[in-house]
């Protein structure tokens, strides 16, 4: 299978690794605008791509890749804003997109439970629902992808929660939304806990990402699924199937 990374950076690296590893032929690295002058036509000649840049260059990458008519796995978080012009354009022009906050299926199985027990909690009013993440200190968005995913999922099961807020130091509390935190420290890969207190008890569900090689695997995975697949999926759609 031949791959455009599109994003050399920490995740573009660890994608390079896995595919290589896995057979495939990586026909171009684009990590800036330099790179899309000089190697921008070798994305043509790929049967799929990934996605892993930044928040402000994802869109147009997305929007390249259905011009060249590539299938593209986009695991960039922080462009919520843009979606809905994303999937209108990726369907019109017929093309193949998989996209999520989070690649590794443990993540994938913590939304699933999180989702179910927030279901159940919805006739547990004596508990409060907090959502708390720690990343490493280079991540450009907050909170993460991971943790605005789950506060929704949460909120969607939740009578008493109708949405969720950054808990930074300048927060006021929303009785009536999550209190998300997020934290920034080291080279943490990624820590999303959902906490529920009550007066006399406590429950967590947590995912720890050790490395960033799950979510690499991951998307190596969905890559290799999307090039016989055509349409709009989330991660979270596909993971039992990979
Ligand atoms: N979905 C997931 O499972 C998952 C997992 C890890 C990271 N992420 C997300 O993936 C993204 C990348 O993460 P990272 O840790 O590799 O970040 P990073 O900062 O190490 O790498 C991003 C790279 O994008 C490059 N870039 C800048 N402009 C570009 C352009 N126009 N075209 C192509 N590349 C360009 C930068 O030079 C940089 O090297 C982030 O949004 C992060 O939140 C998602």
């Amino acid at each position: 299978m031949k791959v455009a990374i599109l994003g050399y950076g920490k995740m573009g690296h660890e994608l390079e690794r896995l595919f290589v590893e896995a057979g495939d032929e990586v026909v171009t690295k684009i990590d800036n605008e330099e790179d899309w002058k000089n190697q921008g036509e070798a994305l043509r000649t790929a049967d799929v791509a990934v996605e892993f840049s930044m928040p402000t260059t994802a869109v147009s990458n997305l929007f390249r890749c259905f011009d060249a008519n590539v299938p593209v796995v986009c695991g960039t978080t922080g462009w919520a804003n843009d979606a809905d012009k994303v999937l209108e354009k990726c369907k019109a022009t017929s093309n193949a997109l998989v996209y999520g906050a989070n690649f590794s299926i443990g993540a994938n199985l913590f939304f699933k439970i999180n989702e179910l027990l927030a279901k159940m909690m919805n006739n547990q009013p004596q508990y409060e629902v907090t959502v708390e993440e720690t990343h490493h200190t280079q991540k450009k968005d907050a909170p993460s992808g991971t943790a605005i995913t789950t506060a929704n999922l949460i909120v969607n099961q939740l009578d008493r929660k109708n949405g969720w807020f950054l808990n930074d130091a300048a927060a006021a509390v929303q009785e009536d939304k999550i209190a998300v935190t997020a934290h920034r420290l080291g080279n943490e890969a990624g820590t999303h806990i959902v906490h529920y207190q009550s007066d006399s008890d406590y429950l967590e569900i947590t995912h720890k990402a050790f490395s960033r090689t799950i979510f690499a695997q991951g998307a190596v995975r969905a890559a290799h699924w999307l090039v016989n697949n055509k349409g709009i999926y989330l991660f979270n759609d596909i993971f039992m199937q990979i």
